[in-house]
């Protein structure tokens, strides 16, 4: 199906569960025939992002890539997915500008709650010390300021989530076909 290009734009801590509902969200995407690429924080720093750390002008670096990839799927009309913590207001701003047709999905679970699930043990060596500049314990997380929708992960199962997303793209007409 041909329809209008947009960006969504996952934000949020380490462990929040953007790639979580991304991934659904992808699936329920593709299930209305709408065209999706998904760019991963944790798969673009394996490839694109290969080699960048994590200090803020790595992370800006980063994030302007992924947002850059973004740009160029949307308006070939394509749903292009950006998951990454992208900690800094500043440069999500940058990419709503550049992107234009930009839903920005704050994914808000607490500090607490992500180092209770710590599901890849990394909060644990941060707090050790043997990990430095980690989001949330000794780098920042920005939170957006008006986010398209606000994901509350404590209290919505990842499929709600998703489901509150299809709600606003629908709401914006992102899910309507190009006539
Ligand atoms: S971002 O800040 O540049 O947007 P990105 O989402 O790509 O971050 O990568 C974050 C992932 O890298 C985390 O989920 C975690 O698995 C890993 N990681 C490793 N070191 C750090 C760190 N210092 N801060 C945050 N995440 C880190």
């Amino acid at each position: 199906m041909e329809h209008r290009g947009f960006t969504i734009w996952f934000t949020g801590l380490s462990g929040a569960g953007k790639s979580t509902i991304a991934d659904i969200l992808v699936e329920k995407l593709r299930a209305r025939d709408i065209k999706v690429e998904l760019l991963d924080g944790d798969v673009v720093r394996t490839n694109l992002s290969k080699g960048l750390g994590f200090s803020k002008e790595d992370r800006d670096i980063n994030i302007r890539r992924i947002a850059f990839v973004c740009h160029l799927l949307t308006r070939n009309n394509v749903c292009a997915i950006g998951a990454a913590i992208s900690p800094y207001r500043s440069i999500r701003d940058e990419a709503r500008a550049m992107i234009g047709n930009f839903v920005e999905v704050f994914v808000s679970t607490p500090l607490e709650e992500c180092e209770k699930r710590d599901v890849k043990g990394l909060y644990a060596k941060a707090r050790a010390g043997e990990l430095k500049q980690f989001t949330g314990i000794d780098d920042p997380y920005e939170e957006p300021l008006n986010p398209e929708v606000v994901c509350f992960t404590t209290e919505e199962t990842p499929e709600q989530s998703a489901d509150k997303i299809m709600g606003k793209l629908d709401e914006l007409g992102y899910l309507a076909p190009l006539s």
